[in-house]
């Protein structure tokens, strides 16, 4: 059985005194759910202090992005080795990053490499926009994304992947979780493919978009999906932690029976 991880992405929100009152908020007893894997990805500046307060707990830490060279002239940018020294985790081609700040798939494909050399596991997120959506086009997108983000990696190391349909994200309006297992299932296809059976089987996929304590049961309760990135309800420290536990309940229970 894989480890189900709930993935807290805080995107850009929370000054360094607010990171921490978070974390406090949730710390004592996220700490205690076994069995789920918790990863909370804060803003870069709040890293190191987040990273202190988290030092003796079971919870882990994540980067949202990072540039793919160790070093250099790069105004503004923040290396692998920077955040290995902090994290564990570091979420990779965001759709927010690719939208916004137009992360092509060959930038992609540096990152998750530079991020596995560096130590760190990335959580390379995929997923298509609502017209490809509707036009039926889902699965060759996720898998053009796919193909390119991983090309020329001869092994997945500890990568994780979050599918993570664009119109899912922040709009209140989720993937069903038959849809959002589906789409996995595919995913998961599409790495045997790739790699082989063994890789695709200890792949851990997650899905992401609108997921909240309210919808969370409907994702983990399936095989193919093995938790969550969640953006927005992951500031709040009782739906984060709810949806944490109830990953822990429902998977013990799947495990159990
Ligand atoms: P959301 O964001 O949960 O606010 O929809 C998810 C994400 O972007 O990772």
């Amino acid at each position: 059985m894989r480890t189900p991880l709930i993935a807290g992405n805080w995107k850009m929100n929370t000054t360094v005194s607010e990171a921490k009152e978070l974390v406090h908020k949730i710390l004592k007893v996220l700490d205690k759910i076994e069995n789920v894997e918790k990863v909370i990805c804060p803003p870069f500046v709040s890293l190191a202090a987040v990273a202190e307060i988290l030092k003796y707990s079971s919870i882990k830490l994540g980067a949202q992005n990072m540039y793919f060279k160790d070093k250099g002239a790069y105004t503004g940018e923040v290396s692998p080795l920077m955040l290995a020294d902090l994290c564990e985790y570091v979420i990779i081609g965001h759709s927010e990053r690719r939208q916004y700040f137009n992360e092509t798939d060959g930038l992609i494909n540096k990152k998750v490499k530079a991020a596995l050399e560096a130590g760190l596991k990335p959580i390379l997120c995929i997923g298509e926009k609502l017209e490809e959506n509707e036009a039926g086009k889902t699965e060759k997108v996720v898998s053009r994304q796919l193909y390119l983000a991983l090309a020329d990696m001869d092994r997945l190391s500890g990568t994780v992947i979050a599918y993570e349909p664009v119109w899912a994200i922040g709009s209140g309006r989720s993937a069903t979780g038959e849809q959002a297992n589906e789409t996995i299932g595919f995913i998961r296809q599409k790495i045997a493919n790739l790699y082989d059976r063994v890789t695709a089987q200890n792949l851990r996929i997650l899905y992401g978009g609108s997921v909240t304590a309210d919808n969370i049961s409907e994702f983990v309760k399936q095989i193919e999906i093995d938790g969550a990135l969640v953006g927005g309800a992951s500031l709040q420290a009782e739906q984060f932690i709810s949806i944490v536990r109830q990953t822990a309940d429902i998977r013990s229970h799947l495990a159990s029976g």
